[in-house]
């Protein structure tokens, strides 16, 4: 396994809409290692979220999972799993507000505005067809990875930037909220 370089924002590959992979190829050795190392670098720079286009891979593969995690230490345990090709599609309209951060983007965080409950469709990385429903931070992990695979990062589904904020400076100064 390997640890991957992460690319970010201003490499044009995060700006570039990524391919389906098609089924055939998940089962290939080479697929398999990406998955692996695509988790392996996860793992390694605690992010809870990575799409093929983040490691420079243009295809429509999404790792994520949460466990103890020093980024996000108040998110729910969520399993590591893997996702070929996948689709989102909101259930009921209800929005909710919550910070995101990206290792495209490092060292920032930002509010967003996500759906609360979705159902995601997808290939395993065995290929076996998956459908489950997901809401609260699994849903946005989803959307934010989901926006990834269209060329989109978290910073474009800001309303405003006026949360935009270092981590640094967030721990210090908290959460400045326009209430
Ligand atoms: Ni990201």
């Amino acid at each position: 396994m390997a640890i991957l370089k992460v690319a970010r924002i201003g490499h044009p590959v995060l700006r570039c809409p990524a391919e389906p992979l098609p089924s055939e190829e998940i089962a290939a050795p080479a697929t398999q290692r990406l998955i692996d190392d695509m988790l392996e670098t996860m793992a390694e720079y605690d992010g809870v979220g990575l799409a093929g286009p983040q490691v420079h891979v243009s295809r429509r593969l999404v790792v994520y999972g949460v466990a103890a995690n020093r980024r996000y230490p108040d998110a729910p345990a969520i399993p590591l799993t893997v996702l070929v090709n996948p689709r989102i599609t909101p259930v009921g309209d209800e929005r909710e507000d919550d910070m995101e951060g990206c290792l495209s983007i490092p060292e920032l965080r930002g509010t967003v505005p996500r759906w609360a409950r979705l159902e995601v469709e997808a290939l395993g990385r065995n290929g076996e067809p998956l459908r489950y429903p997901a809401e609260g931070f699994h849903a946005r992990i989803l959307q934010h990875e989901v926006d990834h695979l269209d060329g989109k990062v978290y910073l474009d589904r800001m309303p405003s930037m006026e949360s935009l904020a270092f981590l640094a400076e967030l721990q210090r100064y908290g959460l400045k909220r326009a209430d």
